[in-house]
């Protein structure tokens, strides 16, 4: 078969840690599987803003769009700041808008091994954030109004993003391996339709489409009634289908059910292309040290490869992380970082995709 070509955008903070420890898995499946690969680097981020005024290197979205896969690290320098006084290099709009995935799929999964701070068990805990990720309240990025006594950003959902979206949510629940609720296939959508005519929309496309889909059961909730459902009893969730800036909170809070924000990969899906990346940030206050939880990006990698069509990659990464947290060769402190930090995770995962 041809070589794979994965470009990889390193990122901020811990963010080449964890890509570096992507980078090494990733060579121990290429020999398991006899696979060729060829890794291209592409700047991006606050580093590369700082330096160049831009967070990415000219021509990149079509480098990117030409990969057979983009892994990306976490980007974010806090200090590094554009002239309206928002971060700069965050790429969320340059990535997310310039190359349209508009399905940001976030897994957020309780592992056997892993305790989390609720009493669920694994299994209880198995379900799939769908974020819409080109609109909503996000698309007001850069275009709010701001005067130094008041400042309005607005959010827009259109029917033809909300649709889109919420078509992937329900082919995504009818096709996914997980734990189907009771037997039952599900898609949640989550909003403030009794608050904001724009949720109402959301809501409103969100059961025409669902009506397509009598197989699949359509539940709806309110986001604030969400937030404490998916603490206190995640188990009634299967897909869960939102907003932009809500998918942004509600995800990081599913994260923390699960070991952290270490624990949660994703991907960022459109037509023509797609980027997989951690949910979480660069966490500048332990960069450097080597004590991230480097789970998030091998488990963005295992998307990446099942995504590229390399199923049996992605399933030597999955099951070497299953089994390696199974077994206690790696365990998460309730800091959210794995004892014996980054080296022990990478070592152990690469040890188990050999054997
Ligand atoms: P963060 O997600 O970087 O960190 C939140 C907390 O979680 C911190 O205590 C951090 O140490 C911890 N943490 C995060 N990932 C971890 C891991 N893998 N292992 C162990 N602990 C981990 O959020 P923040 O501090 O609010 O943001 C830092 C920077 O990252 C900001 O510049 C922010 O804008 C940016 N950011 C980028 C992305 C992205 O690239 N997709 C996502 C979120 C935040
Ligand atoms: C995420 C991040 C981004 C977001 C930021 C860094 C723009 O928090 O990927 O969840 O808010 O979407
Ligand atoms: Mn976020």
């Amino acid at each position: 078969t041809a070589p794979l070509r994965i470009a990889v955008i390193r990122g901020d903070g811990i963010g080449p840690e964890l890509v570096d420890s992507s980078l090494e898995v990733l060579g121990a499946v290429a020999e398991a599987t006899g696979a060729q690969i060829d890794v291209h680097d592409e700047p991006g981020g606050a580093a590369v803003y700082r330096e160049t005024g831009r967070p990415l290197h000219e021509g990149a979205l079509d480098r990117l769009r030409e990969a057979d896969g983009v892994l990306k690290g976490p980007v974010g320098l806090p200090d590094v700041r554009r002239p309206d006084g928002t971060e700069g290099g965050l790429l969320g709009g340059e990535l997310r808008i310039g190359l349209d995935t508009y399905a940001n799929v976030r897994p957020v999964r309780l592992r056997q091994g892993v305790t989390g701070p609720t009493r669920h068990a694994p299994g209880q805990i198995d379900y799939v954030i769908v974020r819409e990720n080109t609109e909503g309240l996000y698309l007001s990025r850069g275009n709010g109004v701001a005067t130094p006594h008041a400042a309005s950003d607005q959010m827009l959902i259109t029917r033809v993003g909300t649709e889109r979206v919420v078509r992937y949510a329900f082919e995504l629940a009818r096709h996914r391996d997980g734990a189907p609720r009771d037997g039952a296939r599900r898609v949640t959508c989550v909003d403030k339709s009794n608050v904001l005519r724009s949720f109402a929309l959301f809501r409103r496309v969100f059961d025409e489409v669902a009506a397509e889909y009598p197989d699949v059961e359509a539940d709806h909730l309110y986001a604030d009634a969400a937030a404490h459902a998916l603490v206190v009893e995640p188990d009634r969730f299967d897909v869960v289908v939102m907003e932009n800036f809500l998918g942004d909170i509600l995800s990081d809070l599913g994260a923390g059910t699960v070991g952290g924000l270490g624990m949660c990969g994703s991907g960022n899906i459109g037509t023509d292309a797609a980027y997989f990346e951690p949910i979480h940030g660069s966490a500048p206050t332990i960069a450097g040290k080597g004590l991230a939880n480097p789970l998030s990006q091998l488990l963005s990698l295992a998307m990446l490869l099942d995504h590229s069509g390399r199923r049996e990659g992605a399933e030597l990464v999955e099951r070497a992380i299953g089994s390696a947290l199974e077994d206690g060769a790696i365990t998460i402190l309730p800091t959210g970082s794995p004892e014996g930090g980054t080296a022990a995770v990478t070592a152990a995962v690469v040890e188990r995709v050999r054997a």
